[in-house]
């Protein structure tokens, strides 16, 4: 674990059309992490086979493609201390009946294949999307002035 550990979090096409771009950007701000990278962005097939290169053989990839290709994501970076692992709590379990509430998919949705949002489940995953999804130059390094960074 280190302070300037760095996550991929993307804000899912039903997250995106349902509004929850602001809320979903508020939780990990509130909990201390460093916006370094954002864009509104639409995936594509190569893309996702990628991004998702560990399930393309399950039986729910086709329906998880076009749910991911059904419109808009907001794809994101956010650094800091246990971003990984702390993401993944903020984000909930996979399937949201099982995510405590208080957690995003807690919180907003009830259907595994409608989870509203992403998040890297490993520093090495998260260096992959994170390589997958943004072009260098599009990541910003940059000293925060706000109490609670350090
Ligand atoms: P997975 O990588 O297992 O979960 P997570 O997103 O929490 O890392 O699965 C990727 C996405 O695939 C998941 O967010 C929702 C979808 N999915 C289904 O639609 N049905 C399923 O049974 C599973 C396990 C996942």
């Amino acid at each position: 674990m280190s302070n300037n550990e760095r996550t991929f979090i993307a804000v899912k096409p039903d997250g995106v059309q349902r509004g929850l771009i602001p809320e979903i950007l508020t939780r990990f701000q509130n909990k201390g992490y460093k916006l370094v990278g954002i864009k509104l962005t639409l995936a594509n097939e190569t893309l996702l086979k990628q991004h998702y290169a560990d399930l393309t053989s399950k039986p729910f990839f086709p329906k998880l493609l076009s749910y991911m290709m059904s419109g808009p994501i907001l794809a994101t970076v956010w650094e800091g201390k246990d971003a990984v692992k702390q993401g993944r709590v903020l984000l909930g379990a996979t399937n949201p009946n099982a995510s405590a509430p208080g957690t995003i998919r807690g919180d907003y949705a009830v259907e595994v294949g409608r989870n509203i949002v992403h998040g890297s489940d490993s520093v090495e995953n998260a260096e992959k999307e994170i390589a997958l999804w943004f072009k260098k130059e599009e990541l910003v390094d940059y000293k925060p002035t706000m109490y609670g960074w350090i």
